[in-house]
């Protein structure tokens, strides 16, 4: 079987989905945790009456510490605890805060033991709860002969099980039908992107009994992770060939970083070793000691010790859980990179660009775009940072309130640059100067003089120009719904606002690392963000750059906005696999679709410029026709349906039916930029963007409301963002934004939005069961509603 499957090319693709995919080793798996659940309102038994003593302005961490002490009676066992992480935070916006909960067992953390709280009003509004509930039982480490009840081995038999239950069927039947040949090939691509690994097999284990004393130290769990991890076969031949070198090349230096607080109020802190000069890494591999979860056949979850390693590599950067006992058995991982971005003085810029709203080159014309930057989510504008801040400045000699005013492409939200030779290294990458008046004017010439294509390095000046501008547009709109320093934005200032700092977008143009694609990588909170974009060869040879399309961009970039959103801004690992990898890339199509989409309704295409493909890169164009678009929750049974892409168009396509349906109903704005508030900080009263203000009954005013359809939506899907838990599901999502609604206009679309997820098969009656972490299961499409809403008046 496995000569077979490793005899198949490495397709495995990034923001493309289809042919285009350029191939990037990618790993990632995980359990799907049976016990995990997202309620929303949890109902007012004992738990409202111990939590909520009827104060509105009650301390929402006492509220929620209260109702997670009384949601776990277990803590009161001996063993278990947890601790309040340091990256909760009350949404200054909305009001809601966000409390994220860490478990405990026996004084390890469970790495996947969250507990998400959203607190309004001294209220426990919705939580999302996947705690371990078995026994604190001391894990035993001299029993070598345990078995993992679920592993990369298990996945992987699971799947290649299947993968032949599928060949025999096709092959029984004479004939292939189109969709098990696309799920033939999908099953293909995720076998060859994870299960690689068995072609080590023999050297993994002889390694194993020859270290066998000294297996558990952090060095071995990250030298072994390599050899599965290492996208170049002979780099994972050498490892294993010369294990005891570069054992000995790796050097170990532990730190304690303080954590949060614990479940007796006192300061919770963790050890984390830095291993230097491991093969195949550009940085330290971070090692901890952790627990995690693991499915077992009778339904409940066993605890597992493990490394978790967080490992950056040149195309992966990998959150990966090991084995302690046996360092050779990959339990989970997560790949952080997804594929496919007193108010002082400042300065403005002029750019000559495709302006925000033009997805790509064939769209209209550039313009010169003036001081473009929005004021609230940029203070200091786009090109002032201070000096201490800045990543190319730390060295220098600044006063430590020096601002920076700099004439290139970067600032405080991204630093743009080519990387036309694909290297990590980008400090001292060339940046187009725009000089003191920060005028970036630079021609673009598609074909060259006598005819042929232009190499797209000759207009590489206009492409980062385009690049800083779009990613810039992006950070300031993300911010202005939201998306904040507390909440863990890019930016390497925070201006005091809270959250972590020195993380702006790393945003590489041309990169010369691949074709046909782009992709992002999110480490957690206060460390940057990284973008690479490349340009398109589909007919051979490179002539369309996917810089100049912003649809691709602000996908990219809301891998960024989704992930540090999701479970909080210090957890990387919850949008993996599954139904919440999907997500993650379907987020950013329906956004980059609503941003370029105008008041006469049109179906939309994604990356169809860039790959020269009238329907563009996915199955489906974006349509609320359901017969140019047929998704439904149920598609994701479907052959062809098994990558994470292919998942984020159904739901994608299922906010864009949700979308136009808030915009029939509260029409369309013509920007989705709120109006910047005056030195007063109030939005002038005659503004087009929000409803009328409204007051509560003590004279305060309420949130502001966005008054149309596409300028809601987008709050929604940022707010609901913020409230589902770690590793959601579609489910989860759609109670999530639904909830948000809730909070922000009291559920006056309540029924609309059910209504709209139901035509789609997301109704109350909708169920999925036997998902695995990558596709698969058995969904049934539910069209029923909430029975509030099922007379007409609605
Ligand atoms: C940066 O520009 C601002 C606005 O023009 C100006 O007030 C400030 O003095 C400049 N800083 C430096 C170091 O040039
Ligand atoms: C931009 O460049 C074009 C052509 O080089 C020139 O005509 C135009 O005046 C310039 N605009 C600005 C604002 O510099
Ligand atoms: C056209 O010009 C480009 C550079 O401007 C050159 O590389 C190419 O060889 C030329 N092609 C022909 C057919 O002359
Ligand atoms: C980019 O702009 C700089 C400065 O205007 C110029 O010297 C350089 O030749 C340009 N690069 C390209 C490839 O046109
Ligand atoms: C893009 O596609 C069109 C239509 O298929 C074709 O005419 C055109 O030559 C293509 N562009 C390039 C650069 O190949
Ligand atoms: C939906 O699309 C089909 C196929 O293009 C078309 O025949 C039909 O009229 C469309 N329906 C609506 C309501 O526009």
């Amino acid at each position: 079987m496995q000569a077979l499957l490793l005899s198949l090319a490495l397709t495995s693709s990034a923001f493309a989905f289809h042919e285009h995919g350029q191939s990037r080793k990618s790993l990632s798996f995980g359990p799907i945790l049976p016990h995990a659940q997202f309620i929303v309102n949890p109902s007012s038994s004992s738990l409202a009456a111990t939590t909520t003593p009827g104060a509105v302005d009650a301390d929402p961490r006492q509220v929620a510490i209260a109702f997670v002490n009384e949601l776990n009676a277990q803590f009161a066992q001996d063993g278990h605890s947890y601790w309040v992480r340091e990256d909760s935070y009350t949404d200054p916006a909305s009001g809601v805060s966000h409390f994220y909960f860490r478990q405990l067992v026996r004084d390890f953390e469970v790495a996947d033991g969250n507990i998400n709280v959203n607190v309004y009003n001294g209220k426990v509004i919705s939580y999302g709860d996947s705690f371990y509930k078995g026994d604190a039982f001391i894990f035993d480490f001299d029993d070598l002969s345990y078995k993992h009840s679920t592993s990369q081995h298990t996945y992987c038999d699971q799947l290649g099980q299947r993968y032949f239950e599928l060949q025999a069927l096709s092959f029984n039947n004479g004939q292939q039908t189109p969709l098990v040949g696309a799920q033939i090939n999908q099953m293909t691509q995720i076998i060859d992107a994870n299960c690689d690994t068995s072609r080590h097999r023999a050297q993994l284990e002889k390694i194993k009994a020859a270290h066998k004393d000294e297996l558990r130290s952090p060095a071995h769990a990250a030298l072994l992770f390599m050899v599965s991890a290492s996208p170049d076969a002979s780099l994972s031949r050498e490892i294993t060939d010369n294990f005891q070198t570069y054992l000995s090349q790796i050097s170990v230096q532990n730190e304690v970083h303080f954590a949060g607080s614990d479940a007796s109020g006192s300061q919770f802190s963790r050890s984390v070793d830095y291993l230097h000069n491991v093969p195949g890494t550009v940085s330290p591999v971070k090692a901890r000691l952790a627990y995690v979860q693991s499915p077992t056949e009778d339904g409940k979850t066993e605890l597992v010790l493990v490394w978790k390693l967080e490992v950056e590599m040149h195309n992966n950067w990998y959150e990966a859980a090991v084995s302690l006992v046996d360092p050779t058995v990959i339990v989970e991982v997560v790949d952080w990179a997804s594929d496919a971005g007193a108010t002082p003085e400042r300065l403005g810029g002029t750019y000559n660009v495709w302006k925000w709203g033009l997805n790509d080159p064939e769209c209209g014309e550039r313009s010169i775009e003036n001081s473009p930057y929005d004021e609230v989510a940029s203070p200091l504008g786009w090109h002032s940072l201070p000096a201490s801040k800045d990543a190319k400045s730390r060295n220098r000699r600044y006063a430590s309130d020096h601002i920076l005013n700099v004439t290139q492409t970067y600032g405080n939200n991204v630093y743009a640059h080519e990387d036309w030779e694909g290297r990590n290294e980008w400090l001292d990458n060339y940046r187009p100067d725009g000089g003191k008046n920060l005028n970036f004017n630079y021609t673009y010439d598609l074909k060259t003089k006598n005819g042929s294509w232009a190499d797209p390095k000759s207009y590489i000046n206009t492409t980062i120009t385009q690049l800083f501008y779009t990613t810039n547009m992006v950070h300031d709109l993300y911010y202005r719904y939201g998306f904040d320093e507390l909440s863990g934005n890019f930016q390497q200032y925070n201006f005091g606002k809270g959250g972590k700092e020195n993380d702006a977008v790393i945003a590489n143009a041309q990169d010369g690392s691949g074709y046909n694609n782009a992709n992002f990588m999110t480490p957690p909170d206060g460390q940057n963000g990284r973008m690479r974009m490349y340009t398109w060869n589909v007919h051979g040879f490179p002539y369309r750059d996917g810089d100049l399309e912003a649809g691709i961009v602000i996908h990219e970039l809301s891998h960024g906005l989704s992930t540090r959103l999701t479970g909080g801004p210090a957890d990387s690992g919850c949008l993996g696999w599954g139904e919440s990898g999907g997500m993650g890339e379907g987020w950013g199509d329906f956004l980059a679709t609503t941003i370029r989409s105008t008041e006469d309704y049109s179906d939309y295409s994604m990356g169809s410029w860039a790959a020269n493909e009238t329907d563009g890169i996915r199955n489906y164009v974006y349509s609320t026709n359901m017969t140019i678009n047929p998704s439904t929750y149920h598609t994701l049974d479907k052959g062809g349906y098994w990558g994470v892409h292919a998942i984020g168009e159904v739901w994608a396509e299922i906010l864009w039916v949700v979308s136009n349906k808030l915009i029939k109903k509260h029409g369309w704005s013509s920007t989705l930029f709120p109006p910047v508030p005056d030195a007063n900080g109030k939005v002038p009263e005659d503004n087009d963007f929000y409803r009328p203000a409204t007051y509560d009954a003590t004279g305060k005013p309420k949130r502001l409301v966005p008054k149309h359809g596409n300028s809601l939506i987008v709050q929604l899907v940022l707010d609901g963002m913020k409230l589902q838990p770690c590793r959601p599901g579609f489910f989860e999502a759609r109670d999530a934004i639904i909830q948000a609604d809730d909070i922000l206009t009291g559920g006056e679309n309540f029924c609309l939005l059910w209504k709209a997820f139901a035509k789609r098969g997301l109704g109350v009656d909708a169920t999925v069961t036997g998902r695995t972490p990558w596709g698969g299961g058995v969904r049934k499409d539910g069209h029923a509603v909430p029975h509030q809403c099922t007379s007409d008046k609605h």
